[in-house]
């Protein structure tokens, strides 16, 4: 299948922070890797998820995926085209097809428009509709997010934080996107909240057609709403494959650390175990070889010592760990002497 969106190598970078003392020292300015070496591809029609613990640079993928920030190394492409190479209506196009939902909705709203004049503003910068027609689009997707068609002649401070994100969610809507990339929409919101707006944008996903990338450090909600999920720790991915299939059988230490520590469904049953020992490294300072090597049950030597390539193994979805890789060498191994399927 093509890919809609591809990331490719995708470096990022920002300059750490630096105090007087260290400048007047001649120390050099300290850089923080917020993504290094970042591959993967958004195919049609599909919610790809991607998890990780804060600071791994969830974020900072999101803004490259949407145009937002200029990757230092690495590209983005959309329908085969380097994002960084589009100029004038391409460029326009781009940002109009690619949209993005943010944590705090106030991020894509004026609060001094009512919310029928932004979605409005939208759709004429746009020109989706016909001046004429405006009227009624805006109606149109204000029901679309299961809003009262008087909202639109409110503001947003006048909603909830869950009522807030439906409206950021029919701001995206409004120029007809192919894709919606969604950071940590729900993160703010009470749990019985973020069901509803889970399943709104499950049930927009579906009804349109629409691509999503679900960004989030929830897992259970990646299980609920997504395809494909790729893992990220320090500004890498470490696991890409089908939800289920990671959630069956994660390959990836850290995944599987990760899936360990998800609140059981079973209600009043918590978890005991915390996601991981030790700390999360800074970014300002990964450690050599596999970042996650300090932190991991089964390093070995060489994990210090060499960073492990998210590679595709026939019959694997992507992990990058040597040790998983020895797994799997073995398994087909063990599968080519005795050949099945
Ligand atoms: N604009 C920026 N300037 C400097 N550092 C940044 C900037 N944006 C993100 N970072 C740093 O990059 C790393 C990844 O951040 P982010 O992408 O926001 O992670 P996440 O969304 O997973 O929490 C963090 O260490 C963060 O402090
Ligand atoms: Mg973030």
């Amino acid at each position: 299948m093509t890919a809609l969106l591809t990331t490719t190598d995708l470096a990022m970078r920002f300059p750490g922070r630096h105090g007087l003392t260290d400048l007047l020292r001649g120390i050099p300015r300290p850089v923080v890797r917020a993504l290094d070496g970042v591959s993967l591809d958004v195919r049609p029609g599909e919610t790809l998820g991607i998890v990780g613990e804060s600071g791994c640079g969830k974020s900072t993928l999101a803004r490259c995926l949407v145009g937002l920030h200029r990757p230092n190394a690495g590209a983005v492409r959309y329908q085969g085209t380097d994002i960084a190479t589009l100029r004038g209506s391409a460029r326009q196009a781009f940002h109009r097809q690619v949209q993005m939902v943010f944590q705090d909705p106030y991020g894509s709203l004026n609060p001094l428009m009512s919310v029928g004049a932004s979605l409005a503003e939208a759709l004429a910068v746009h020109r989706i509709v016909p001046p004429a027609d405006i009227p009624r689009r805006v109606q149109d997707l204000l029901d679309r997010v299961h809003l009262p068609a008087t909202a639109a002649n409110r503001y947003p401070h006048e909603f909830s934080g869950g009522q807030r994100q439906r409206i950021g969610i029919a701001r995206a809507l409004a120029v007809e996107p192919k894709i919606i990339v969604a950071d940590e929409p729900v993160s703010a919101l009470d749990v019985s909240v973020q069901a509803q707006i889970v399943n709104l944008l499950q049930e927009l996903q579906t009804s349109l057609g629409l691509t999503l990338v679900f960004i989030t450090h929830d897992l259970r909600l990646v299980r609920h709403l997504t395809h494909r999920v790729a893992v990220m720790y320090l500004g890498r991915i470490v696991e890409l494959g089908p939800t289920e299939d990671v959630f069956a059988s994660a390959r990836h230490p850290y995944t599987q650390a990760l899936l360990r520590a998800v609140p059981r469904l079973v209600p009043g049953q918590r978890s005991r175990d915390v996601a991981v020992r030790g700390e999360l490294p800074s970014p300002l300072a990964p450690p050599p070889g596999c970042a996650f090597h300090p932190r991991c049950q089964r390093a070995e030597p060489d994990c210090a010592a060499t960073v492990p390539a998210l590679a595709l193994r026939e019959g694997h979805w992507p992990v990058a760990c040597l040790q998983a890789d020895r797994a799997i060498a073995h398994s087909s191994t063990i599968a080519t002497s005795t050949p099945s399927v």
